[in-house]
């Protein structure tokens, strides 16, 4: 008996075994049938095509340019006078991804995004100092208020969360009367306050000061050897290149002063950089971590580190760095993407969730032309002003910073140009002040181009979107000290480059040698002139150099096709907002129906591989505007596992054909955010794609 059992069991593990085998490894074993017999539907049989448009060619690029003569082309000399229209320079190089257009003309620029000049806040509030003070010297909190009325105020964080999510904080202030100077505790690096007798009205008084920890320092100086490096990147939300061009004209002559024979700095202005991602997580998350290790969001225990081993902060405490991680803003992605307890150092974050609340300074995109003042300043120079302090006090030590300031993060597009200013400043004296003890090797960048506003139905404006600027600012003796790095950072500002070339640089910069997956070395490798968007990980509707041709008139099967495929959105949404099954159907959303396709782009992969952007409004509300991207394919392409949130594979048979289909983003194109949005993700949702079935008219 026992004998016949035994037998049972180990043929169950055997199948569980084969089972397990086979799915772990069915991608190598798909790929092997395929090689061994080509099958009828497939990139490597290009007799058979299956896309819309057969007739077109795919032509591969596989030369490799030489990168010893190139190198040996360049003479060592300062890189010259940077100018928004530089990039038509790069149309006679013979890349293998050069866009058709880099963004707006100059004039059509300077049209659709005029000067607005904004005042200082210093005139604007008739005043030169803040009225609430964080004395770190005799431990105590003070308040002035110019009237009789003494104040009010809340401090923080508010927890021993790193960033947090608005939700969660919201409800846990109470803001406290002033009376006489309070006790500063040791973790109290904030406090946000009102001379204004009405608790209703909007806070203006702010300080912010971190706080010394000793413990890291001392770490940090066991490690630092040599003299101490500060790797600062300096990341300016929704930023395309020639958007910082238009918007921080000192900013740009600042980096222009540098470019001359006897400058101690050198800046170099890469031309064609490429988002990875859309949004800001999905750009500057993998740098942080690895493109693997990246998520949109996960699930379970929110109050971890995602990142772990990965995380720049953990590899580079290894070597002696201190960190700080400071956004300007309280948004709903940073947390869900890296958890709530990352291990920095320092950080911004809780801060500007305070703002959030207590004055009117919103950080959205639909936060149209208002200026953020508070006191005399803006809300990034609180930020600035905080990092100032802090490398002060961590002299010494080697540093990673990173900055994310949300000056450009706002539908007109012309509040950009409020950071111009306090950047240029703030850069001018960070170098003067830190460069005799510091190496200080900056990375001004942005993590995508703006992607919102009514003006970005323009394809230019859609060009902007995926190429964000990016400029290398380093001592020229610095980059001396690595062979030939100024003939190849020369080459690569005329190259393809992405993000995760970042993360390889920057380990490098901080002796760490990664094979950084999708990454180049920008200071030690020449990019192919060759390179694709492929070569960089970037998918092809997020490339600035992929062709998408719109459909226009499509024959009667491919038009089935694409009804099909916003059938299959509509039920998409509504299953994941309308009918989500953490709630009674259409408690939260309303229940959605497509009113009409407007707008069709397809972009063809390979013979048997394509997809489609659609855009397509909704039935009763006018505004509304969704846009998706879906893959279609006759193979078993990489594609249809592409994340962040996996939609489910559709089959289904096209021209004869079977073929798969799969959603690959849902997004929104018109101004969502506000209360809805806020009331969606706090119910669970995603946000974007509810329409919530309460009515909300007031929006902030
Ligand atoms: C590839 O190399 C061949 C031979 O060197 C040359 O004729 C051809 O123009 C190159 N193609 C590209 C795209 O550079
Ligand atoms: C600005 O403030 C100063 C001193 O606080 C005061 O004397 C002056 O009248 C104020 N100006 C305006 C325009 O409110
Ligand atoms: C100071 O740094 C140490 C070492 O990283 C850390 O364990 C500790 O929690 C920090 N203290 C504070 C108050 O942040
Ligand atoms: C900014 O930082 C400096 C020290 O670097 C400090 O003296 C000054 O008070 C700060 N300003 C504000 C408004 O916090």
């Amino acid at each position: 008996m026992p004998k016949k059992i035994l037998l049972i069991i180990l043929g169950c593990l055997c199948i569980l075994y084969i089972r397990n085998t086979v799915i772990t490894n069915r991608r190598k074993i798909a790929a092997f049938i395929e090689n061994t017999t080509p099958s009828k539907y497939s990139s490597n049989n290009q007799e058979i095509s299956t896309v819309s448009y057969p007739h077109r060619k795919f032509v591969p690029l596989s030369n490799h340019s030489d990168a010893f003569s190139e190198i040996a082309k360049i003479s060592v000399k300062p890189p010259g006078i940077f100018n928004i229209d530089d990039t038509e320079n790069l149309r006679t190089l013979g890349l293998a991804c050069q866009p058709e257009s880099y963004g707006y003309s100059k004039q059509q620029g300077d049209h659709v995004f005029p000067y607005h000049g904004y005042p200082k806040c210093s005139d604007l509030n008739n005043q030169t100092e803040s009225r609430v003070y964080l004395s770190t010297e005799d431990g105590k909190i003070y308040m002035k208020c110019p009237e009789k009325f003494r104040g009010r105020l809340v401090t923080g964080p508010i927890n021993d969360k790193k960033i947090v999510l608005r939700g969660e904080v919201e409800d846990l202030w109470e803001p406290i009367k002033y009376e006489e100077p309070l006790l500063l505790d040791e973790k109290t690096e904030f406090a946000l306050g009102s001379c204004d007798e009405n608790p209703n009205n909007w806070y203006k008084e702010a300080h912010m000061t971190p706080r010394f920890n000793e413990t890291a320092y001392n770490m940090a100086k066991s490690k630092t050897k040599g003299k101490p490096k500060i790797i600062f990147m300096l990341t300016l939300d929704s930023l395309s290149r020639r958007h910082f061009f238009r918007k921080l004209p000192k900013t740009v002559d600042f980096l222009n002063s540098l470019n001359h024979e006897n400058s101690e700095y050198w800046a170099f202005d890469f031309k064609l950089h490429n988002i990875l991602k859309p949004n800001s997580v999905g750009n500057q998350v993998p740098i942080f971590g690895g493109i693997e290790k990246f998520v949109e969001f996960f699930e379970g225990n929110q109050n971890i580190d995602y990142l772990g081993d990965t995380a720049l902060w953990n590899i580079l405490r290894e070597k002696g760095y201190i960190s700080l991680f400071g956004l300007e803003n309280c948004d709903n992605y940073f947390p869900r993407s890296l958890g709530r307890m990352p291990n920095f150092d320092y950080t911004v974050n809780p801060f500007f969730c305070a703002i959030y609340k207590y004055t009117d300074y919103k950080f959205d995109k639909d936060a149209v032309l208002k200026q953020r003042c508070l006191g005399p300043y803006m809300t990034h120079y609180y930020l600035l002003n905080y990092t100032d302090n802090l490398v002060r006090m961590n002299q010494g030590v080697n540093q990673w910073l990173y900055l994310h300031l949300n000056g450009g993060h706002e539908a007109t597009g012309l509040h950009a140009e409020t950071m111009d200013e306090d950047i240029t400043d703030f850069l001018k004296k960070f170098l003067s002040k830190y460069s005799k003890d510091n190496e200080i090797i900056l990375f001004l960048h942005a993590d995508h181009g703006m992607r919102y506003g009514n003006w970005f139905k323009d394809l230019p404006a859609y060009q902007e979107n995926k190429l964000p600027s990016l400029f290398f600012i380093a001592r020229r003796e610095f980059i001396d000290s690595y062979d030939k790095a100024f003939q190849i950072l020369t080459l690569n500002t005329e190259r393809l480059t992405s993000k995760m070339d970042l993360r390889k640089t920057l380990l490098y910069i901080a002796d760490v040698h990664e094979d950084t997956k999708h990454g180049i070395n920008l200071l030690k490798e020449v990019v192919p002139k060759e390179r694709t968007c492929n070569d960089a990980g970037i998918n092809p509707w997020d490339c600035s150099c992929t062709e998408m041709k719109i459909i226009k008139n499509p024959d009667a099967e491919l038009k089935g096709l694409i009804e099909r495929m916003a059938d299959l959105l509509q039920f998409t949404i509504n299953s994941e907002a309308y009918a989500s099954a953490k709630h009674k159907k259409g408690n939260i959303c309303q229940k959605i129906e497509v009113n009409e396709i407007e707008k069709v782009y397809n972009f063809q992969i390979s013979n048997v591989e394509e997809f489609f952007k659609l855009e397509v409004s909704v039935k009763n509300h006018h505004s509304v505007k969704f846009q998706s991207s879906i893959l279609v394919s006759s193979e078993n392409s990489d594609r249809l596992d592409y994340d962040p949130i996996k939609y489910n594979v559709e089959t289904d048979s096209f021209r004869g054909a079977p073929i798969k289909l799969r959603i690959l983003t849902i997004s929104r194109l018109d101004k969502y955010a506000g209360p809805c949005e806020l009331k969606a993700i706090q119910a669970g949702l995603r946000g974007d794609t509810c329409i919530c079935s309460e009515t909300y008219t007031n929006y902030d």
